[in-house]
């Protein structure tokens, strides 16, 4: 069960990113902030405390956007870990000459095996959702620091107002392309509930959960940003 979802998402990120770059790879401003929810920013950078001189990682950085935000207007010392060749490419054209951004084309589950310590660990509807958290989270909590952040936005409930599983399970879910038919990704689309016991298991311990629903009228598509602290061992 969980291979299967990992190579769809696999091969529908690359059809994404190379429909984008056929399009034509545009180099665009930077980010005034974190959009953590679907047209809606939700609380912002502003979570991610003082962010001068820090360790920051984000698995599955896209077009590197956010991870060009932080660098450039924070002055953290940023890696962005992008799957998918043709994203990773997309990043490289947009944000490549960035200062203190390092792209990476890894799998976030191997990065993390090698990588760290990082102050702060973000996925903005990135790796965190799209990989089975049993692979992913032990690497969260053996690259992020004693006291680290993770903050990680997931869906909730979808575009057709569907919500989340209360079992760990991947849910299919539709991935727009801009002029071409819509592709499918699994995403891990969890109860708040059950991902506060699954980032426990892992040494991550949750501290806030916002909500963060899209402003569009009629549009019942909402988001979650978690926020959890890597705890001592003990507390595992
Ligand atoms: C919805 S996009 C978000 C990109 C970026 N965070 C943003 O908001 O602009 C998800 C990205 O995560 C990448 N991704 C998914 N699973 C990954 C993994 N296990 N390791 C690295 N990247 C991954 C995909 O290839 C895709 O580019």
């Amino acid at each position: 069960m969980t291979a299967e979802p990992r190579s769809v998402n696999s091969r529908a990120w690359e059809r994404y990113g190379s429909h984008r770059l056929r399009a034509g790879t545009t180099a665009r401003p930077i980010p005034d902030t974190i959009a953590w929810g679907f047209g809606s920013a939700g609380p912002g950078t502003a979570v991610l405390g003082p962010l001068t001189g820090r360790r920051v990682l984000e698995l599955g950085c896209g077009t590197g956007r956010y991870a060009a935000h932080l660098a450039c207007h924070h002055h953290a010392h940023v890696t962005g870990v992008e799957s998918s060749p043709a994203q990773y490419e997309r990043a490289v054209a947009a944000y490549g000459a960035v200062p203190n951004l390092t792209l990476v084309r890894a799998d976030a589950v191997d990065y993390l095996q090698q990588a760290g310590p990082f102050d702060v660990i973000i996925s903005v509807h990135g790796a965190l959702c799209f990989t089975p958290p049993a692979l992913l989270l032990p690497g969260v909590f053996q690259a992020l620091r004693p006291g680290g952040l993770l903050a990680a936005s997931v869906l909730h409930t979808n575009y057709l107002g569907e919500g989340p599983l209360q079992v760990v399970a991947p849910s299919p879910q539709r991935l727009q392309v801009t002029g071409h038919a819509p592709d499918t990704v699994y995403r891990w689309v969890l109860t708040p509930d059950l991902w506060r016991q699954l980032l426990a298991e892992h040494g991550l311990i949750v501290t806030a959960i916002d909500r963060i629903d899209a402003t569009a009228e009629n549009d019942p598509t909402s988001c979650r940003l978690i926020r959890a602290t890597h705890g001592r061992r003990d507390q595992r």
